[in-house]
C-alpha cells in the first residue's frame, strides 16, 4: 500500500486471535496503517505492552482496572509511554479515540458498548465482534450510517465481496435470490445427536479448519456461531431469514455465496485465514497485496457441500426463530449461550445441554423492543441468571 493511504486504526481486543492477526496485517503494511490505540481485557498485559511499544500507540486500555499497575510496569519495561486507561470506561475512551477505523475484536456481549461508542464517534467500524450487532440490533442499526460497518467475519466479508458482483450500479437487493452462508460443520460434523453426549471441552476446542479464540471455537462446535452469523447476515444485508441459507462445506475454502435471481451463484474462495477479511475491512475498498495466501491452482482440490443436520444441531433454527422475533430475543439467545458455554468449560454442563438450555431460556423470555442499552443489558443479565439456574 502507498504512504498516502496511511490509515490510523484502533484495535480493541488486541491480545486475542483477531487482534493479533490485525496487528500482523498492520506490521506487514507499515506504509498503509498506523495504530492509534489498543484495548484488551487485562489478562495478558505483557503482550499488550509489547504491542503498544512495537506500534508506538497513543493510548492503551484494559477493562480490568486492577491490571493497570501491571500494565504500567510492563509498558515501562518495554520503553512505551502511551496514555493508560483502566476499566470499561477506559476501553470506551479508546473506542472513541481519534482515528480512521476501529476494529472491534472483543469477544462476546461485552463488546456492545465499544461498538456503540465507536459508531457514535463517527468512526468506521471493522466489526469482528458480531455479538454487539446481534444483541444491540435496533440500537446499532439506528446509529450506523450506510457503509460505516465493515464485516470482519469471513462469511460476511465473503457475502460483501460477492455483492460487489451484483451489477454495474452496485448492490441491488432485488437481484439477490439468497445468501448462502457456509459452515465448516465443526469437529462433530456428521455425528448424530446421541453421539455427542460425552463431548468434552478439549474435544469441542479442536476445530478442524480454523484457529480462533475459545468462545467462537466452542460456538462453532455447537453451531451457535452459525446461528449468530445468520442473524448477523440479516442485520448487515437487510434480507429476510427465508433468503439466508446455510450449507456445510468442510474445507472452509468457499466462505459464502450469493445466489442471484437469474440462477447465477457468486462465491468467494480463499484458504481459511482471517488476515484476508481483516485486511479487506481495514483497507476497504482497496485490497492489501499479499494479505493472505491464495489457493494453489496447480494442485487438485475437492470441495464438498452438504445440508445442515438441524436435528443434531438445532442452534441455527433457534437463531432464525430469535432473529425473526427481534427485540431482546437475540440478546437472550446470545447471553444464555455465553453462560452455558462457561458452565460447559467448567465441566458443570454437558455439551448437548448448552443449546437445550438456551432454547428453554429463549422460550421463557418475554420479548421487548430493545430500544435502549439498559433494556438490552437487562435482558442479557436475566438470560444469564436463568441459564445458570436451569444448568444446576
Ligand atoms: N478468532 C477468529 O478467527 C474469529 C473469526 C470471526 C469472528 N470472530 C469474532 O471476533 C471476536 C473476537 O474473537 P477472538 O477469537 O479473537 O477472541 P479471543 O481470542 O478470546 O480474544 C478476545 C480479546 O478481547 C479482549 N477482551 C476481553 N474482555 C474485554 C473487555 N471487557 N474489553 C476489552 N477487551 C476485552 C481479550 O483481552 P485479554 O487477552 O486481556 O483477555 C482479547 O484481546 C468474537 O466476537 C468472535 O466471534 C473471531
Amino acid at each position: 500500500m502507498q504512504e498516502e493511504t496511511l490509515r490510523s486504526v484502533v484495535v480493541l481486543g488486541s491480545t486475542g486471535s483477531i487482534g493479533t492477526q490485525a496487528l500482523d496485517v498492520v506490521a506487514a503494511n507499515p506504509g498503509g496503517f498506523k495504530v492509534a490505540g489498543l484495548a484488551a481485557g487485562g489478562g495478558r498485559v505483557d503482550l499488550l505492552a509489547r504491542q503498544a511499544a512495537a506500534f508506538g500507540v497513543e493510548a492503551v486500555a484494559v477493562a480490568d482496572a486492577a491490571a493497570v499497575p501491571a500494565l504500567k510496569e510492563a509498558l515501562a519495561a518495554h520503553g512505551a509511554k502511551p496514555t493508560v486507561l483502566g476499566g470499561p470506561e477506559g476501553v470506551a475512551e479508546v473506542a472513541a479515540w481519534q482515528c480512521d477505523m476501529v476494529l472491534n475484536g472483543i469477544t462476546g456481549a461485552l463488546g456492545l458498548t465499544s461498538t456503540l461508542v465507536a459508531l457514535e464517534a463517527g468512526r468506521t467500524l471493522a466489526l469482528a465482534n458480531k455479538e454487539s450487532l446481534i444483541i444491540g440490533g435496533p440500537l446499532v442499526k439506528r446509529l450506523a450510517k450506510p457503509g460505516q460497518i465493515l464485516p470482519v467475519d469471513s462469511e460476511h466479508s465473503a457475502v460483501q465481496q460477492c455483492l460487489w458482483a451484483s451489477g454495474p450500479d452496485g448492490y441491488d437487493p432485488d437481484s439477490v435470490k439468497q445468501l448462502v452462508i457456509t459452515a465448516s460443520g465443526g469437529p462433530f460434523r456428521g455425528m448424530k445427536r446421541e453421539e455427542m453426549a460425552d463431548v468434552t471441552p478439549e474435544m469441542a476446542l479442536a476445530h478442524p479448519t480454523w484457529s480462533m479464540g475459545p468462545v467462537i471455537t466452542i460456538n462453532s462446535a455447537t453451531l451457535v456461531n452459525k446461528g449468530l452469523e445468520v442473524i448477523e447476515a440479516h442485520l448487515l444485508f437487510d434480507l429476510g431469514f427465508d433468503r439466508i441459507e446455510v450449507v456445510v462445506h468442510p474445507q472452509s475454502i468457499i466462505h459464502s455465496m450469493v445466489e442471484y435471481v437469474d440462477g447465477s451463484t457468486v462465491a468467494q474462495a480463499s484458504p481459511p485465514d482471517m488476515r484476508l477479511p481483516i485486511a479487506l475491512a481495514l483497507s476497504h475498498p482497496r485490497r492489501v497485496p499479499g494479505a493472505a495466501r491464495a489457493i494453489d491452482w496447480t494442485k487438485a482440490h475437492t470441495w464438498t457441500f452438504e445440508p445442515l443436520d438441524d436435528v443434531a444441531f438445532p442452534s441455527v433454527a433457534l437463531a432464525r426463530h430469535v432473529g425473526g422475533e427481534g427485540g431482546t430475543a437475540p440478546a437472550v439467545y446470545n447471553a444464555a449461550n455465553e453462560a452455558c458455554l462457561d458452565a460447559f468449560m467448567r465441566g458443570e454442563l454437558p455439551f448437548l445441554a448448552i443449546v437445550d438450555t438456551v432454547a428453554k431460556v429463549v422460550e421463557e423470555h418475554q420479548v421487548t423492543p430493545a430500544g435502549s442499552v439498559e433494556e438490552v443489558l437487562a435482558a442479557d443479565a436475566w438470560a444469564r441468571a436463568r441459564a445458570i439456574e436451569l444448568s444446576r
